[in-house]
């Protein structure tokens, strides 16, 4: 076995597969999840068989990579992913995205579910991420850098590609869903905010805020992937809509919306393998 963590990773999930793992990573966030269970062909490897991959402990997120084809195009899912609130260490978020690179891919597609900061774009909601603020005071690249993997200091200017967010805008349209692009602002959580938060982040530039995609995003850049990422929202910030919030609400959203976001998918999936 390798002895290299990433190296090892890579090579026990090359172990169930046939052929060449897929250039596209797809990261289903909360409520998300079973668009892998669409994919054909498909072959399902539980986080716990790949050394080094965290397990998410949240409900509502199983913990598979799921490998197959999604209209004709070759997708691996992750089914369930990590978070900073569950106590994983930020570092221990870039091992699969490591391991994916080390398998030959080239694009990250990350989706979450997010809370809006404005009343005009409600829960059920597409938003095509266009940047982020990191409000979480962790970064999963802190420590020593290993050059091999990336440059100490890389740039962000560009973080979520203009031309897979121009992909992702058209097969929307093509699709018939509305979407819109936005600033997603990622907190530590797991509280949700307080009303005032909320009131701070629209003033500092957000349009949605969540707990997750940061990190990955920030593993990706730091070794050269391209990364898209989609806010699926599931409630209006705290404060705005008037009522508690919950997570029951978030999965329940979520849900609802799923199929909005698997038509997306789907036509962004054609699009990409034509
Ligand atoms: N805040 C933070 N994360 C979230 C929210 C929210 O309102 N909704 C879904 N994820």
């Amino acid at each position: 076995m390798a002895t290299d963590p990433i190296q090892a990773a890579a090579d026990a999930i090359s172990a169930r597969l046939k052929g060449a793992f897929p250039k596209i990573v797809l990261v289903l966030g909360s409520g998300l999840g079973p668009y892998a269970d669409t994919l054909q062909d498909a072959v399902a490897i539980p986080y716990g068989d790949i050394p080094g991959f965290p397990i998410s402990t949240v409900a509502g997120h199983s913990g598979r990579l799921v490998i197959g084809k999604a209209r004709g195009l070759p997708v691996a899912c992750m089914q369930g992913r990590m978070h900073l609130y569950e106590g994983h260490e930020a570092a221990s978020l870039a091992l699969p995205v490591r391991a994916f690179k080390r398998l030959g891919v080239e694009t990250l597609l990350l989706t979450n579910a997010a809370g809006s900061l404005d009343r005009g774009m409600g829960p059920g909601s597409i938003m095509i991420v266009e940047d982020h603020i990191n409000l979480t005071t962790r970064n999963p690249l802190i420590g020593p850098n290993d050059e091999r993997i990336g440059p100490r200091f890389f740039d962000m200017s560009e973080a979520y590609d203009p031309a897979l967010r121009a992909d992702l805008k058209a097969a929307a349209d093509a699709a018939g869903v509305p979407v819109r692009s936005g600033v997603y602002v990622q907190v530590l959580g797991p509280n949700f905010e307080t009303p005032a938060e909320i009131r701070a982040f629209r003033i500092l530039g957000g349009d949605a805020v969540g707990m997750s995609t940061v990190p990955e995003t920030l593993v990706a850049r730091h070794c050269g992937l391209k990364v898209a990422a989609l806010s699926l929202i599931t409630n209006l910030g705290a404060g705005l809509a008037g009522h508690a919030l919950s997570h029951e609400e978030t999965i329940e959203e979520a849900g609802k919306a799923a199929k909005s976001v698997s038509r997306l998918l789907d036509a962004f999936f054609a699009a990409q393998a034509s």
